[in-house]
């Protein structure tokens, strides 16, 4: 073995592992930073031997300054997108980044079957994948971007899906076609049209608040393209994180959909956000009781417990630093407050954590939804900030609503219930919430971050 073909392995071995020990640092919020700069590193490890290192019959890579300067560029453009990009507005950005893995993905595809590789049966077969997939994944990926940032509004008509099972088949029979007619370009370019039409035409009728499903489906998607890639090259470490990104996105996606209480067919089919029985019945004439900023503020001071319970309102008011304001004032008078966090709160996968993370909330204070919920009886105050659906009460009884069957928080179950929101105002699933007109709840309404500032202001002067 040659020198550099011996480095350039210690590179994609050092690469790879830095994929497998920083997806697993990745599963703590303390650790994740530091696990997300790990992969990064080996990726950037893995791209540098690739240009220094690789050879082809003798020959190293050619067009050196052009690519350092494509990636100088791709570098620059990532970095400010990544800086600017708020965090309400991260789910478009995955999307956005992950469609362009995609695009990369059928790129490759492309470029691999105009050389020499067109007549390996097997080499044909993984061109056809990557193509297909990668290409499905950047258009579907750019719809996804287009609805989560109100460009795309979402087509809801039967036959979408019908022509959406027509153009699979279709889709399908042209890559059996290609792959028996390596040497005729005519199907490559039809199958790429086809798949990027497929790409848009299948996210179009998924209801624009189901995106983060689709999008981690649609990442799961670009990591198997990416794995074809790795398969074409020969390449371990493309193929190690093309796997491993296929594999994570697969599973969140299940994940999402189980603590949706939906599967991924009803996710796909976009049955949700609106519509249905639940979802047009009123709370008649049943009335709301208001709580002032200082009752609020004097509940919360001489409670015992306190649980609360962020939600989307939260992330939307920025408010998570004067939340946490809020929690170190109630624990300074001796009130024992823990957070209640929701496998789906907010619009992305650990969105509460990362939100509170921001706000440098100790992580021992969030507990998850099954803990929070045997806290709830000895817990004197739930307050709910900006949260709606993930403490609807219709998720346990209520079969004809979106939601039910949703594992929910059971501020109910406490002495006494806040809720803290702007108005009336629905929540994801676009359903009345009971909760509001229970008994024990009442309203606070206003801006979250406006109605924490006006709360921390009044436990001061308590
Ligand atoms: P939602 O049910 O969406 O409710 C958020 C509430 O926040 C709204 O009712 C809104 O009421 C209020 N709000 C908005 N802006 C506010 C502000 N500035 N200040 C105060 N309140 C504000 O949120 P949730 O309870 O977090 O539930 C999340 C939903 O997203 C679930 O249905 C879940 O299934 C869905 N979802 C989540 C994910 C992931 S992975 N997290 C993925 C897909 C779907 P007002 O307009 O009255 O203020």
């Amino acid at each position: 073995m040659q020198a550099s073909a011996f480095w350039l392995e210690i590179a994609y071995l050092i690469g790879s592992l830095s994929f497998i020990i920083g997806l697993k640092m990745l599963s703590h919020p303390d650790s994740a930073k530091r696990g997300n700069l790990y992969a990064a590193a080996g990726m950037g490890l893995a791209i540098l031997a690739t240009l220094f290192f690789h050879e082809n019959e003798g020959q190293g890579i050619r067009n050196l300054p052009l690519i350092l300067l494509a990636i100088a560029i791709g570098t620059v453009i990532g970095w400010l997108m990544a800086m600017k990009v708020k965090m309400t507005a991260m789910p478009q950005m995955v999307s956005f980044f992950n469609g362009m893995g995609g695009a990369c993905a059928a790129m490759i595809s492309l470029i691999e079957y105009n050389g020499h590789h067109t007549q390996d049966l097997w080499l044909i077969i993984v061109i056809y994948l990557g193509l297909v997939i990668g290409s499905i994944s950047f258009a579907g990926s750019m719809v996804a971007y287009g609805k989560l940032d109100d460009r795309i509004k979402d087509i809801r008509a039967g036959w979408l899906r019908l022509l959406n099972m027509g153009l699979l088949v279709l889709i399908l029979v042209l890559m059996v076609l290609g792959v028996m007619h390596p040497d005729q370009p005519m199907y490559i370019w039809i199958t790429l049209a086809m798949s990027l039409l497929y790409g848009v035409l299948f996210v179009m009728p998924i209801g624009g608040a189901d995106m983060p499903v689709v999008i981690s489906l649609l990442n799961s998607f670009t990591g198997m393209a990416a794995a074809f890639g790795g398969f074409l090259y020969d390449n371990q470490v493309m193929l190690t994180g093309g796997i491993l990104v296929g594999s994570a996105g697969m599973i969140l996606t299940f994940l999402m959909c189980s603590a949706m209480n939906r599967s991924l067919w009803n996710v796909l089919l976009g049955a949700f956000g609106g519509g249905g029985a639940g979802a047009a019945r009123e709370m008649g004439d049943q009335s709301i009781r208001e709580i002032s900023v200082t009752d609020a503020a004097v509940l919360c001071a001489y409670a015992r417990k306190v649980c609360i319970v962020p939600g989307y309102g939260l992330a939307v008011a920025q408010a998570q630093h004067v939340c946490h304001d809020f929690e170190k004032l109630l624990e300074e008078k001796g009130v024992e407050v823990y957070y209640a966090i929701h496998p789906v709160a907010g619009r992305m996968p650990g969105h509460m954590n990362v939100l509170l993370a921001e706000a440098d909330v100790p992580y021992p204070k969030l507990r998850e939804m099954e803990e929070a919920n045997d806290a709830m009886p000895s817990t004197d105050v739930s307050i709910i900030i900006g949260a709606n659906d993930v403490v609807n009460p219709a998720a346990d009884h209520d079969p004809s609503s979106p939601i039910y069957g949703m594992p929910i928080i059971h501020v109910t179950r406490s002495e006494n219930v806040i809720v803290m929101k702007r108005s009336m105002g629905k929540g994801y699933a676009g359903i009345e919430n009971e909760l509001f007109f229970a008994p024990k709840t009442r309203m606070l309404f206003g801006d979250a971050k406006a109605s924490l500032t006006a709360l921390v202001g009044e436990l001061k002067q308590i």
